[in-house]
This record gives C-alpha cells, structure tokens and sequence, in this order.
C-alpha cells in the first residue's frame, strides 16, 4: 500500500545542514547575511556583508494598475540542447509567475535564478542509487534577520523583505530565490502538450511548489544536533566564530517567519514559546570550543528533553498547526505535515497535512505530488478556481503577502532591538519600550546577529526512478 502510493505519486524532501559558519573576521562591518549562491550544493554558503542601506524605493504603480503584471524576473539557464523543452520550461515559469503576481499584490520585483539541467551529470544526483529522483528544488536566495513583535528575532525570505519596502534595510543579494529543476530521469509534462501521460508529472505543479517555498513556507524546525538519525528538534542554530577567540559563541535558536504562526494543536499554544525556552541553554556568554561540543553539551542539558518533545509532535499525525490571521482558536489552524514517522526532513512540518489536504483546493502544499493529472484537473476535479488555495493564500497573508482581501499584512521591524535570549516569553512579552539595545540605525542594528548563519533548506521534489 506504502509502496503503491509512493510509485504514484512523489516525494518533496528537504535537506539543510548544521549551520557552522566560517566568515572573513578582518571585515570590521558588522552587518552580515549568508547567500547561497549556487543552487547545485545547497550546502556551500557565502559570508556576505549586507550593511543597512537606503532603500531605492521602486514603487512600482504598475503592481497597482494592472494585477496581471508579472511580478517575476526570470534569470534562466537551460542546460538541454532541445529548444523546445527550454521554451516549454521557460513558459511554464512564465505562467507560473502570472499565477502568483494575480493571487498577490507584489510591490517589488521578485528574481528567480533558475535552472533546467541534468541532476545526474552536474549534481552527481542520479536516481539509481535511492530509488528516488529529484525533480527540482527551490531555496530563498538569501534570508535576512528582522524583529518581530514578539521579542524574537526571525529570518524572512529576501523576496518577502523587499515586500515590506523598509527606508533602510540589510543589502539585497541579487537574488530573492534559487531554484533548479532536473532533466533528466524524468517526464515532465508541460502546458499545450495534449493528454498528460499516466507517469508525467506537471511542471507546472513542481515550479509553483517550489516557487512558494522560496517565497517563505518554510520551517526552521529540524534536527540540526544529530547528524543521521533524527532525534531531536530544534530551530535553526546560531553559533557565531567569536571576535577575540577561536571559539563559538551562541546566537540561539533561529525560527523563519513561518514559525511564528506554528502551534501545539493540543495545548493551543505557540511553538514559539518552546524556542524561548530552548534558548535558555545558553546565551552569547557561553563558549564553544565546536559545533560537536556545542552538540554534545545540549544533548546533556535540561532543554535537550524539550527537542525530543518536539520530534515526538513532529511524528504525531495533526499535531502541529499555523495559525492564520484573524484567527484564535485551533479549530482555525491550518494542519501541518506530522503523519511522517520517522520525521522526514523537509518533508515534515513543511507542508500542509497530507490526509487533511488532498482533496481540497489545498493541495498544492502537500509534500507528495500526484503523476497523470495535470495541476488544471487537479483544481477545477476540486471545484475550485484558484490554483492558490483559500487556505494557502490565508498563509502567505499572514506571513507579509498583501492580497486585495488583506492589503496591511503583519510588517516586522528591520532594526532588532531584542533577540530576546533567556527570557521568559510567553505571548507578546519584551520589545522592549523605553531605550532598546543596541540602536544605531543605520550600521549597528545587524550587530548582535552580525555573524548569524541562515537556513540553507533547500526544497526538493523528488519521484521515483523509472
Ligand atoms: C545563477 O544560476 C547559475 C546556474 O545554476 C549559476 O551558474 C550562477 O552562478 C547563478 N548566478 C548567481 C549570481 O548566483
Ligand atoms: C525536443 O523535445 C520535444 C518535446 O519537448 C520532442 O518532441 C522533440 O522530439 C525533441 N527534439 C529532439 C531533437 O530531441
Ligand atoms: C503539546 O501540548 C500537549 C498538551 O498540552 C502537551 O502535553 C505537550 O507536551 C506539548 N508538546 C510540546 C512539544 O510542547
Ligand atoms: C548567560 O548564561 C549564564 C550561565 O547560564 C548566566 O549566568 C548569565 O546570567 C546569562 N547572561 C545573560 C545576559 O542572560
Ligand atoms: C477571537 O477572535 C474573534 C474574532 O476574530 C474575537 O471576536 C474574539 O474576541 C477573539 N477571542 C479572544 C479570546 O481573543
Ligand atoms: C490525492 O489526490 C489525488 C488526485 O489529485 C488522487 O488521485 C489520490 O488518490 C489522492 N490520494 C489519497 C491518498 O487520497
Ligand atoms: C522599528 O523599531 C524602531 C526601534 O525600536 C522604532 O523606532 C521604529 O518606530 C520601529 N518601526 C516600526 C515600523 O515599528
């Protein structure tokens, strides 16, 4: 049965890595950020600085005017020799970045650094060896600290950043998000091919998936402790290099702005409330000689239990929730992906819950996609209209996207005043009023997270072999 549904259908696996960094320490600019720049090796990050700067503000009065404005700046390789599979590839960004810009209102540009090339060749990625061939994968170009209003600090998806149109903000990359797409070992199905075949796959359906993880579905919850059997789950872990000192320093544990909206569906509350605690292991006083006595020491201390709590929810079928705007009760939540167990990195959390979702207008979201249905049948077999289901749009509203129902989207704070390490939070305790930290607007703001890994998840769909 397990086997039968896997072979119909395909799996979308997440990969992220432990968030060791090593920066150029002569660079006395305190502000920060982590590029990936290259979508085959999700691993590989650059240390970049990203001082606080002006905003150009390109206020962009055409993203009024006309809804049907592609708010989507393609840079696109195409690694096959077929100019009409390149076409083909290219269209299918093309309508899917017309999908998007209609369901939303963009005020900025959003550019995607895409590629269309043969994962076995240039990755080393070839689908022999597991069974399972990646179809594409997608990542935020660059993620960016802001405060919330909650006291925490969050990493935002640069494209939602520029969204927010901040006077001065951390630099921009050159690109908001990354994404690759396999050619090979694989049986796309495109836009005006006639019937889809009973293996294909839409394209369609792969390109906007993962279009809207690198717009920000995302969660920074994983195990980042232990390195091939999942035990334990945190956020994302900041461990800076010291100034003075070979050793590391702790930063905390980094939630994505997707987090902030996670609850415990049994008790009702924020999962955020967790990482405070969590964050009481350590604060920035505490050394590191490395990241294996970083893990080593967390395994031992009191809040380890609390990561084990949380794998055990992340394995609970309908556990975890997002609580979308406007809402209060659980019953309101949106059901995430926790029937996976063992926990799939990437898969888990990440995704809308699977038994709940499927057949609705929710679809999209799920973390296996169907063969021999195309992404169209998908919706109107629904009785829906719009691909970007009522619940999916209600999610990327809550996190910043304006929609013409909800035009004043929740907006963080680009100058972090409170990381909010060791302290007792529960709802909406801490920025604090009077005189906040560490305030120089324009150069400081950064400084705390100056060295701040990011998350480098990196979202891939993945099918099996033929
Ligand atoms: C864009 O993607 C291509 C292909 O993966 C890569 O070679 C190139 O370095 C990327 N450009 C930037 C600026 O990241
Ligand atoms: C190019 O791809 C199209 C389908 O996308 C296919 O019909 C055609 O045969 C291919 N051409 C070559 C030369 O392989
Ligand atoms: C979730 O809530 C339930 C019910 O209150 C509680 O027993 C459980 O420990 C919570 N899990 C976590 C990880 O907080
Ligand atoms: C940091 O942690 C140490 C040891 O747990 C504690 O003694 C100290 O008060 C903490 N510092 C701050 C600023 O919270
Ligand atoms: C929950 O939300 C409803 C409607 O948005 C509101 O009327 C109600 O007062 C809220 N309840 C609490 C406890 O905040
Ligand atoms: C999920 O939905 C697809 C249609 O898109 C359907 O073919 C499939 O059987 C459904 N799977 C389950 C397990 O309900
Ligand atoms: C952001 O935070 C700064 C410093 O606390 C404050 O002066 C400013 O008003 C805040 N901006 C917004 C939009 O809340």
């Amino acid at each position: 049965m397990k086997e039968t549904l896997l072979m119909i259908t395909s799996l979308i696996i997440l990969f992220s890595s432990f968030l060791y960094v090593s920066p150029t320490k002569s660079n006395s600019q305190p502000a920060q950020c982590y590029d990936h720049p290259n979508p085959l090796n999700w691993q590989y990050r650059e240390a970049v600085p990203c001082p606080v700067s002006k905003q150009k503000v390109i206020t962009s009065n055409l993203a009024a005017t006309d809804s049907n404005k592609n708010m989507f700046d393609l840079t696109f390789t195409c690694g096959v020799k077929n100019e009409t599979t390149c076409d083909r590839v290219k269209e299918t960004f093309e309508i899917a970045g017309n999908i998007i810009s209609s369901a939303f209102i963009l005020n900025s540009v959003i550019t995607i650094n895409a590629s269309y090339i043969d994962f076995c060749v240039v990755l080393g990625e070839c689908g022999s060896k597991s069974g399972l061939v990646t179809l594409g994968g997608a990542s935020p170009a660059r993620s960016i600290p802001l405060q919330d209003d909650d006291g925490l600090v969050r990493l935002y998806p640069q494209a939602l950043v520029k969204q927010f149109q901040f006077k001065t903000h951390p630099e921009y990359g050159p690109y908001d998000i990354t994404a690759m797409f396999n050619s090979a070992g694989t049986n796309f199905w495109f836009d005006g091919d006639g019937n889809i075949g009973p293996k294909q796959q839409d394209f369609l359906f792969v390109v906007l998936h993962e279009i809207i993880h690198g717009l920000g579905f995302a969660s920074n919850w994983g195990d980042y402790i232990n390195d091939d059997n999942p035990k334990a789950i945190t956020p994302d872990v900041c461990l800076v290099p010291d100034d003075d000192d070979s050793k590391l320093k702790f930063n905390g544990f980094m939630e994505s702005v997707f987090d902030k909206y996670i609850i415990n569906m049994s008790s009702g509350h924020k999962t955020s409330e967790t990482t405070n605690k969590l964050n009481q292991f350590a604060n920035a006083t505490t050394k590191f000689s490395d990241d294996a006595q970083f893990k080593a020491k967390f395994k031992s201390s009191s809040q380890y239990q609390l990561a084990r709590d949380m794998m055990n929810l992340v394995t609970t079928p309908s556990s975890l929730g997002f609580l979308p705007h406007d809402s209060n009760t659980t019953a309101q939540a949106i059901i995430l992906e926790t029937s996976l167990n063992p926990y799939q990195q990437g898969s888990s959390v990440s995704h809308v819950d699977f038994n709940t979702y499927n057949n609705t207008g929710d679809f999209l979201m799920k973390y296996l996609a169907d063969r021999g249905v195309s992404l169209r049948t998908m919706t109107t077999s629904r009785g829906c209209t719009d691909i970007i289901g009522p619940k999916l749009k209600l999610i990327l509203e809550t996190i910043g996207y304006a929609t013409s129902d909800y035009p004043n989207p929740y907006k963080p704070n680009a100058t972090i005043t409170s990381n909010n390490l060791n302290q007792n939070v529960g709802g909406n305790a801490v920025v604090s009023n009077s005189s906040p930290k560490m305030i120089n607007l324009d150069f400081k703001a950064l400084i705390i997270f100056n060295l701040v890994s990011i998350v480098t998840a990196q979202f891939f769909l993945k099918d099996i072999y033929i």
